[in-house]
């Protein structure tokens, strides 16, 4: 039964629901090992098992999409395209935060061409009403998106991994779009090219790391912003398997898979972890958080809570 204690006249002092996280995703249609930019990915390989580990691809792309869904998660999607294999890598397409994209500029010449596309996309977004702002990387500089540039929403920071596919100029551009600061950190191996396969900021104020990708400075200027304590270590044997790619939504951690070591800790400080079966991205060098880009993402300034 409901009683309806409103006052004739007066509307319910109702809390506005808050807006459910968005998620860009791109289904792996197109999705193959045709080339080698990182040290994970295997042509070879993949064509000796091409059949086995297309299908997988597509189921594990499947369920993360329907696990984040369960999570509360709206997911946009953007049009696969034959001969971009890695469009499915939404995170590289660009940072977003409070409602301006700055869309990729990629290292290599064989995700050069995904950047139109990208522009494409976002302008839609835009025309939509889902975003504000659409821009470009001046020329020169490469900054490969959110796989390189996380937000710490609770820190005001974005953390800028640069060294193998973005530029440490690209720490300016960004600074001056979004008006947040950027602290950079040098990537220093090869098997982490990309800073989200080696950083996780979680919800709670933790985050997720890889030292020894990381220079002796940087695991230096991370200790110091986050404190020992709230740094979670993640063991090589998950970070080899990329766990740290990992997708944090309030308390919950979807991710390819973690060891009983990694899931402790993590439940020890309050999240539940999701596996979802997206190892054969790994093949590619990618998993879950490589898979999705944010396009809800506030900073505190504008929205007075941490997302
Ligand atoms: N094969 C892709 C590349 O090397 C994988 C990208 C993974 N994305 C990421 N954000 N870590 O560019």
């Amino acid at each position: 039964m409901t009683i309806d204690v409103t006052a004739p006249g007066q509307r319910p002092s109702a809390q506005p629901e808050p807006a459910p996280p968005r998620i860009i995703m791109c289904a792996p249609d197109h999705f193959e090992v045709s080339y080698t930019i990182n040290p994970w990915m295997r042509p070879d390989e993949w064509e000796a098992r091409r059949s086995e580990l297309s299908g997988a691809a597509a189921a594990g792309w499947s369920a993360l999409r329907r696990r984040l869904q369960q999570l509360g998660a709206a997911v946009e999607l953007v049009a696969p395209r034959s001969g971009l294999p890695d469009l499915v890598f939404t995170a590289n397409a660009a940072v977003v935060l409070d409602g301006k994209a700055l869309v990729a500029r990629f290292r290599h010449p064989e995700r050069r061409p995904e950047e139109p596309h990208f522009r494409r996309f976002f302008d839609g977004l835009a025309a939509r009403g889902l975003l504000d702002e659409v821009h470009d990387m001046p020329p020169g500089v490469c900054l490969e998106g959110a796989g390189d540039c996380v937000h710490d929403a609770g820190r005001g920071v974005f953390f800028l991994g640069h060294g193998f596919r973005s530029d440490r100029e690209a720490a300016a551009v960004v600074a001056d779009l979004f008006g947040e600061e950027v602290e950079p950190l040098e990537l220093v191996d090869p098997r982490f090219y990309h800073m989200d396969t080696a950083l996780c900021p979680l919800s709670g104020g933790e985050v997720l790391y890889v030292p020894g990708a990381f220079s002796a400075e940087g695991r230096g200027r991370l200790r110091e912003r986050i404190g020992a304590d709230r740094l979670i270590e993640v063991p090589e044997a998950d970070a080899v398997r990329l766990a740290a790619n990992a997708v944090n939504l309030g308390r919950d951690v979807v991710l390819a898979e973690a060891s009983d070591d990694l899931k402790a800790a993590l439940a020890e400080r309050g999240y539940s972890v999701h596996e979802v079966p997206i190892r054969s991205f790994g093949l590619s060098g990618g998993s879950a958080f490589c898979l999705t880009l944010r396009l809800d993402r506030r900073s505190n300034r504008r929205s007075g809570r941490p997302v």
